[in-house]
């Protein structure tokens, strides 16, 4: 195990070169797809900031970015969260790319993009760096996908736990033991 990850990892998933390689094909894909398009990248903070950073230096179009923030509820509220943090920019029109670090129940994105649909963007998509797709509960069409994980509970590259983590360069897997205490 790199020196840079704590013992409460247990193993490195992906590493800083797979990340890289991975996200430039993403900026390829959506460079070709969103040519002539009022491109908007909207990430929920903070577990997007370094994969939109990277995403967005893949793309070689014009585009803007806006970011929100949600607080989820606790269970039985329907998938609901608070939102802390809205858009600043008027997304009316505009082909918005909604890009997520990882859909796991599929509740937060199913959400969020309910929230941007009623803005009224001319296009709505997905692009969620991780998918894990065993606890899923709400459908959510993801267009694009960077890998798809295993139903482990994963930190680094802008994913925390209790908000410590985001800064590991790659992405690893808890021990069970450090996800329960
Ligand atoms: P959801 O279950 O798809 O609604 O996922 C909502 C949020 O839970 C994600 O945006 C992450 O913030 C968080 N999350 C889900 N799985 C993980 C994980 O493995 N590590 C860290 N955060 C996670
Ligand atoms: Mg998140």
């Amino acid at each position: 195990m790199d020196v840079r990850y704590p013992d409460s990892c247990d193993r490195v998933l992906l590493d800083p070169q797979a990340l890289r390689a991975r996200v430039a094909e993403l900026g390829s894909e959506i460079q070709a797809d969103y040519r002539g398009k009022d491109l908007r990248l909207v990430t929920v903070l903070k577990g997007g900031l370094y994969f939109l950073a990277d995403l967005a230096r893949c793309i070689d179009l014009p585009l803007s970015m806006d970011f929100m923030a949600v607080s989820p509820y606790t269970a039985g509220m329907g998938g609901a969260v608070r939102v802390t943090k809205d858009l600043t920019d008027d997304i009316g029109g505009a082909s918005v790319l909604l890009v997520e670090d990882v859909v796991d129940t599929g509740l937060t994105v199913n959400y969020v993009m309910s929230l941007l649909r009623a803005h009224g963007p001319a296009q709505l998509d997905v692009c969620a760096l991780l998918d894990k797709p065993a606890r899923r509960i709400a459908e959510v069409p993801i267009t694009y996908r960077g890998f798809t994980m295993p139903d482990r509970f994963l930190v680094g590259y802008g994913l925390d736990l209790d908000g410590r983590y985001r800064n590991l360069p790659g992405i690893a897997s808890l021990r069970d033991e450090a996800v329960l205490s």
